[in-house]
């Protein structure tokens, strides 16, 4: 049987989501071809990835076609086909700004970083003839999206858009056999999220309130992603793998004065 291909963007070193959805694909009998955003990204997505059966390792930035060609010509080379796109990417440089205060070129490059990669990057991919019938596409969201949170300020509205998207391509692709989906975890603490104001007040708070009293892991999660990305009939969904936290409203204990 020939193993299946997965192409991972998104993993900064061994806290990363997509280095635990890549551990579980890899487990799973996929090649991984991984990506790192930089040479001083490099040595912490080699030691993430250690162990794992890792065929390519590429730079790769959001906008950087040359580095994304370098891709497509390595599976081309190898004669290599994607079962697996897995977009792991999210950055804000004013995430810290109130929404009020958030400028348009922030907004606009952490939409293209954020969502419309995604968009982007599967689009080259198919042009290219590089994706599988079958294959499926997975990105990451999160409960930011549908409702205010506070510190992820511009990330929800960036967020909805990431969503919007999935139902579209997912729509678009359909017929040729392609699925798209995201998953909703709760809070991970990871580089992304170490740059949110309030991350690990939020992180206990959650694990307080949710109905299972805990907060998902790196297993929990990319074990619900393989599911996602193996099983033919979801595509156009976003899943929640937040130990319940989303369903549940609790307000602080204190009385207001
Ligand atoms: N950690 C959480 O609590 C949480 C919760 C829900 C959703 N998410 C989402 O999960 C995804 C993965 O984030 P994470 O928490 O694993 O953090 P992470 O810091 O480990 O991963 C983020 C990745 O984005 C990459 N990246 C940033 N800018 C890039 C660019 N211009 N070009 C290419 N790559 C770029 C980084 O190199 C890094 O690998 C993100 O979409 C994030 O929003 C995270």
């Amino acid at each position: 049987m020939r193993h299946k291909n997965a192409l991972v963007i998104g993993i900064a070193n061994e806290d990363s989501i997509s280095a635990g959805i890549a551990a579980e694909l890899s487990a799973n009998g996929y090649n991984i071809i991984a990506t790192y955003l930089n040479e001083k990204a490099l040595n912490h997505v080699k030691e993430a990835t250690k162990g794992l059966r890792v065929t390519g390792l590429f730079p790769y930035r959001v906008g950087n076609d040359e580095q994304l060609q370098d891709i497509i010509d390595y599976l081309h080379e190898e004669d290599m086909r994607l079962d697996v796109f897995v977009h792991g990417i999210a950055f804000a440089s004013e995430i810290t700004k109130d929404l009020h205060d958030v400028s348009w070129k922030s907004f606009k490059d952490s939409t293209r970083v954020s969502a419309f990669s995604m968009v982007e990057i599967t689009g080259k991919l198919i042009k290219a003839d590089l994706l599988n019938p079958g294959a499926s596409v997975l990105t990451m969201s999160y409960i930011g999206s549908l409702l205010a949170v506070e510190g992820y300020n511009m990330m929800g509205p960036v967020k909805s858009i990431l969503e919007a998207l999935v139902r579209g391509l997912a729509c678009e692709l359909g017929s040729k056999g392609i699925r798209v989906n995201a998953i909703s975890p709760g809070p991970v603490m990871t580089r992304a999220a170490s740059g949110i104001k309030g991350f690990s007040t939020l992180l206990e708070f959650i694990r307080q309130v949710s109905p299972l009293k805990r907060t998902a892991n790196l297993k929990d999660i990319s074990t619900l992603s393989y599911e996602i990305l193996s099983n033919r009939s979801v595509t156009g969904s976003v899943f929640l793998v937040d130990c319940g936290s989303s369903a549940t409203l609790r307000v602080s204990q204190n009385k207001p004065e």
